[in-house]
C-alpha cells in the first residue's frame, strides 16, 4: 500500500492518531514528521523536517511513496496571539505547501479545522454548518482561510482533501500546548498533582469539547468515507459534549478532592468568541459520525489513564 505521512506527529492529536494509524495500517506504513517532543520510546518511521521545507517534504513523499498526508502541524489559538506573523506562516504556509504537493503527487489530505474558525458574530448555540465565519484570532483566521483553500484545491485541482472542525480536545498523553480549551486538560493534571486548579476562564464559560478517542475515530471515519458521500469540502462541524468549566470541576469532584479558583486572563476573550455548542448533523448524515464519550465517561477515563501513567504527572 501507499504510505501515510503525518505532520505534527508528536502534537496533541498526532500523539494519539499515529498509534491508531499504525494499528490500522501497520507501523511500517506510517511516516512521522516532527522535530520537537519526540518521545524516547517512539517506535516507527521518523523524519525530522520543518513544515516550511517543502523540498525536503517532497523528497520524503518520493522516498516512501506517500499516498496520504494527515497535515496536523499548527500553532494554536492562545500561542498564536503571541506571534500572529509566525502563526500565519506556519499554519497557512504549511497548508499551502501540503496542498501543492497533493496536486503534484495526487495525494489525499486530511487537515483539521476548528471551532476557532467561528467568531463573535456566529450564532453561539447549535452553530450550523453553514454560518458566519468572522474569527478574531490569527489561529481562527488561518482556519477559516484554510478551509476555503482546501475547498479551492478540491474544486480547481480535484485534490481529495477532507476536514473536520474539531472542538476542544481532551486527552491525557500530552500536556496542553497553547490552546484556549487547554484548561479542560490542565484541570485533570492539577487535580491529580495538587488538588488545586486556577482556571483561566470563568466558571460559566461553556465550550464544545470532545474526548480524544472520539476525535481519532472521527478522523479515521471521514478518511475512510466514500468520496461521493462527502458534501462538504471546506470542513465538517463535529461535536460531542458541551460543558462549562464549573460543570467539569463538579464532575471531577465526584472522583477527587479539587479546589478550583477562577482567574480569567486574555484567553477568556477568545473563549467568548467561540460557540457553546455545535450542530454536526451533516457529519452524522454524510459519513455516519456518532460520538461515544459523554462528560461522565470522559472524566472517568481521563482520571484512570493519568493514574495509570503517573510519570506524566511528574
Ligand atoms: N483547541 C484549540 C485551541 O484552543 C481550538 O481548536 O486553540
Amino acid at each position: 500500500m501507499k504510505k501515510i505521512l503525518v505532520t505534527g506527529a508528536f502534537g496533541q492529536i498526532g500523539s494519539e492518531l499515529v498509534p491508531a494509524l499504525q494499528k490500522e495500517f501497520g507501523t511500517e506504513n506510517i511516516v512521522c514528521l516532527g522535530h520537537r517532543n519526540i518521545p524516547a520510546d517512539f517506535k516507527g518511521i521518523l523524519e525530522k523536517t520543518g513544515i516550511d521545507e517543502i523540498g525536503k517534504i517532497e523528497e520524503i513523499v518520493n522516498k516512501y511513496q506517500i499516498g496520504t498526508i494527515y497535515h496536523l502541524v499548527s500553532i494554536l489559538s492562545a500561542k498564536g496571539e503571541k506571534d500572529p506573523q509566525l502563526t500565519w506562516e506556519v499554519n497557512m504556509g504549511g497548508l499551502k505547501n501540503i496542498l501543492d504537493l497533493a496536486v503534484k503527487h495526487g495525494l489525499k489530505i486530511f487537515w483539521p479545522s476548528s471551532i476557532a474558525a467561528f467568531g463573535p458574530t456566529t450564532p453561539r448555540k447549535m452553530t450550523p454548518q453553514k454560518t458566519i465565519l468572522e474569527p478574531t484570532t490569527m489561529y481562527g483566521v488561518t482556519k477559516a482561510a484554510g478551509e476555503l483553500l482546501c475547498q479551492y484545491y478540491f474544486l480547481k485541482f480535484g485534490v481529495d482533501v477532507r476536514s473536520v472542525r474539531y472542538p476542544g480536545i481532551i486527552s491525557w498523553k500530552t500536556e496542553p500546548g497553547g490552546g484556549t480549551t487547554d484548561y479542560a486538560v490542565a484541570i485533570f493534571y492539577e487535580a491529580l498533582k495538587t488538588g488545586k486548579y486556577q482556571c483561566f476562564v470563568k466558571e460559566e464559560t461553556s465550550l464544545p469539547m470532545m474526548y480524544m478517542d472520539d476525535a481519532v475515530r472521527a478522523t479515521l471515519a471521514i478518511m475512510a468515507a466514500d468520496s461521493e458521500k462527502l458534501t462538504v469540502r471546506t470542513s465538517y462541524n463535529l461535536a460531542a459534549i458541551s460543558f462549562s468549566a464549573g460543570e467539569l470541576a463538579l464532575e471531577i469532584k465526584k472522583h477527587l478532592p479539587l479546589e478550583v479558583t477562577y482567574q480569567p486572563d486574555e484567553r477568556q476573550k477568545i473563549a467568548d468568541s467561540w460557540p457553546e455548542s455545535i450542530d454536526d448533523s451533516l457529519a452524522r448524515k454524510d459519513w455516519g459520525w456518532l460520538p461515544e464519550y459523554d462528560l461522565a465517561r470522559m472524566t472517568q477515563e481521563m482520571i484512570k489513564q493519568l493514574r495509570e501513567n503517573k510519570k506524566l504527572l511528574a
